[in-house]
């Protein structure tokens, strides 16, 4: 078992980068706690700092560490249209100078709604911005990088390799929530479909701490898969970080339970959780990730696999930007109306809907 600071030492052996506010903030809910009869607070990683924050800012700072201590210049990566990762890769780019080439997947969303949330923002912060069919994508990524090499750059990919260097980050953000509460929760809730949870386990697991963590995933993958990969994720980082601590696939607590139809598409439980926090808390959770992790706890509660009572701390990951290219489905489940006063002297609360709107 390691102290805070044994925990933060062998975080501080890598290469490491300064691109995150921290320590993120963590914010107690009374009023929704109250509600679902547990004591709630939220972890707040989605005010990581770098336009509009999430999970990826505090991992970069040791995957763009990375990138810079092997000369990189320039950065390829290539997600969904609207990935939150590449709005954040766009954006640390942006700080540190390199330059940002993206090929995300032509996918559904994007040609429902075009150019708007992450994918707009990737515009705004000077990527290069290009979108491929799902199936091209990894073929895509490696061309466009022999291409910049071609032309003399010193491209640096961005894969799945980073999510070892991602989960060293979440062991940190562990150490960082130790420090910040008087007594380890009892629960630790996030969406996770793989590196911050492996670095969250790490963490837990190399400070000793009697946390239950949990994850829920965004999208459909095999309960079995899912286990083994956070597992080697997290022993990747152990072993990088020099820790004699490992995790075994059954230690991993994973439900896809709440992912709905499929990666991307809302549920109304995930739609439903998202007003819910924001209108007992002022706090804006994603339709992809954290609204639907959300909609998992609140259901977990429920069910009493999360006790009544219980401490619970929710890991906020971010995600927020999407918000923005789901405005349809918001709309349609909310009831939302433009309400247009035509007469103020008639009075404004019982002004009809716009025709329409
Ligand atoms: C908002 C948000 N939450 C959670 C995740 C999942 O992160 P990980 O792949 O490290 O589990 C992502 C990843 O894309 C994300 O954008």
């Amino acid at each position: 078992m390691l102290t805070v600071e044994e925990l933060r030492a062998a975080l501080g052996r890598l290469p490491r980068v300064d691109l995150a506010v921290l320590p993120t903030p963590v914010h107690e809910c009374p009023n929704l706690g109250r509600r679902l009869g547990i004591r709630l607070a939220i972890k707040r990683d989605d005010l990581t700092g770098l336009a509009f924050g999430g999970n990826k800012t505090r991992k970069f700072e040791f995957v763009f560490g990375d990138a810079l201590a092997q000369g990189a210049d320039a950065i390829v990566a290539g997600f969904g249209s609207q990935s939150n990762f590449a709005r954040q890769a766009a954006a640390a780019c942006a700080k540190l100078g390199l330059k940002c080439y993206l090929v995300n997947r032509y996918d559904d969303r994007a040609r429902r709604v075009g150019i708007q949330g992450n994918y707009l923002l990737d515009f705004i912060l000077g990527a290069e911005v290009w979108l491929v069919s799902p199936e091209r994508l990894a073929e895509a990524r490696q061309k466009l990088a022999e291409e910049l090499r071609a032309l003399g750059h010193r491209p640096y990919v961005l894969n799945d390799t980073e999510a070892v260097l991602g989960a060293v980050a979440y062991a940190g953000c562990v150490a960082e929530l130790a420090e910040q509460l008087s007594e380890p929760p009892e629960f630790l809730v996030l969406a996770s479909g793989g590196g911050t949870q492996a670095g969250v386990l790490l963490g837990v697991k190399a400070l000793g701490l009697p946390t239950r963590v949990i994850g829920f995933r965004p999208s459909r993958v095999p309960e079995a898969a899912v286990k083994g990969q956070v597992a080697a994720i997290a022993n990747e980082a152990a072993r990088l970080m020099g820790l004699g601590v490992g995790v075994e696939p059954e230690e991993v607590e994973n439900s896809e339970e709440y992912v709905g139809e499929a990666y991307g598409v809302v549920t109304p439980a995930c739609l439903d959780a998202v007003e819910l926090l924001a209108r007992t808390e002022g706090i804006l959770l994603d339709p992809v990730y954290s609204g639907k992790a959300f909609s998992g706890l609140i259901d977990y509660v429920r069910r009493g696999i999360i006790p009544a009572g219980s401490r619970v701390v929710f890991l906020h990951t971010g995600g927020q930007p999407a918000i923005f290219a789901y405005a349809q489905e918001f709309i349609e489940h909310g009831g939302y109306r433009m309400r247009a006063v035509e007469d103020v002297g008639r009075g404004i609360l019982s002004a009809a809907p716009a025709a329409g709107g």
